[in-house]
């Protein structure tokens, strides 16, 4: 998949698209990102890619020309045809999920547009037909934060960028609870023990400690997950009558 990513700081992803996991999915090929900082692209001879607002009030506007070349640039010039992506990271837009990312990972290019100071003008949004997409209802100070945010998400989601071993929809999350409670070795540390039901081989057991695990403490954080996740109550498919009454006497009891 290509990524084209649209900013004024193209230094903020160095690090988080070259090391780790984004890093090996780069040199497998899988994923190339491709950085155009803005600024380059800007015809003022001031380097200027920002002005005053129409209308009065506080802070920049990005302008039109810098944005329309470097779109052209990597378009062409008679603009984006209809089945390109084009995001732009902004708190205005839908906040991303499960199935944005999803739909997003199959595409075979996509470019993102990180905004800055107050915002874009629209006729940049309108003319190359943008989604605006959010990662929350909180305010940052630029897009590039929340493209590293969707580009990391989303690539999980791409086949082979996480190895054998890591699945991306076996996290609880998508299973509509949060992740159980995980330990490592040793067993007691500092007199502080591992639950005893994980120490055995008991795959059975374990499995259903992990799902009263997952329930309790998206009842104590996720209240709302929690009713969404009683009505089909994913991952209990597999369970005995006894095994989900108990279940069900749990989710009384929260
Ligand atoms: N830019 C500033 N805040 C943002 C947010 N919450 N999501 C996406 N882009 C943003």
């Amino acid at each position: 998949m290509k990524i084209n990513i649209l900013t004024l700081f193209p230094e903020m992803f160095n690090g988080v698209f070259t090391d780790s996991i984004l890093g090996r999915a780069r040199e497998k090929g899988i994923l190339d990102i491709n950085i155009l900082n803005i600024r380059d692209f800007t015809l003022d001879k001031a380097k200027k890619v920002d002005d005053t607002p129409y209308g009065g009030g506080a802070g920049m506007v990005m302008f039109c020309q810098p944005i329309f070349s470097a779109l052209e640039k990597i378009y062409g010039l008679e603009g984006k045809s209809k089945n390109k992506k084009i995001l732009y990271m902004s708190p205005r837009g839908k906040v991303i999920n499960e199935n944005i990312l999803r739909d997003l990972a199959v595409e075979e290019e996509i470019t993102i547009l990180c905004g800055h100071y107050e915002g874009v003008d629209q006729r940049v949004l309108e003319y190359w037909d943008m989604e605006e997409v959010s990662i929350g209802d909180y305010v940052l100070t630029g897009g590039e934060l929340p493209a590293m945010v969707l580009v990391d998400s989303m690539s999980r989601f791409i086949p082979d960028v996480l190895g054998t071993m890591e699945s991306a929809t076996e996290e609880s999350i998508y299973s509509g609870l949060l992740e159980y409670d995980q330990y490592t070795k040793p067993f007691d540390f500092k007199g502080l023990k591992v639950p005893e039901v994980l120490k055995g081989g008991n795959h059975k057991a374990i499995k259903l400690w992990r799902l009263e695990n997952s329930i309790r403490r998206t009842a104590k954080f996720r209240r709302d997950l929690l009713d969404k996740w009683k009505i089909n109550k994913t991952g209990t498919e597999d369970l005995t009558k006894k095994e989900k009454n108990n279940i069900e006497k749990i989710l009384m009891e929260l």
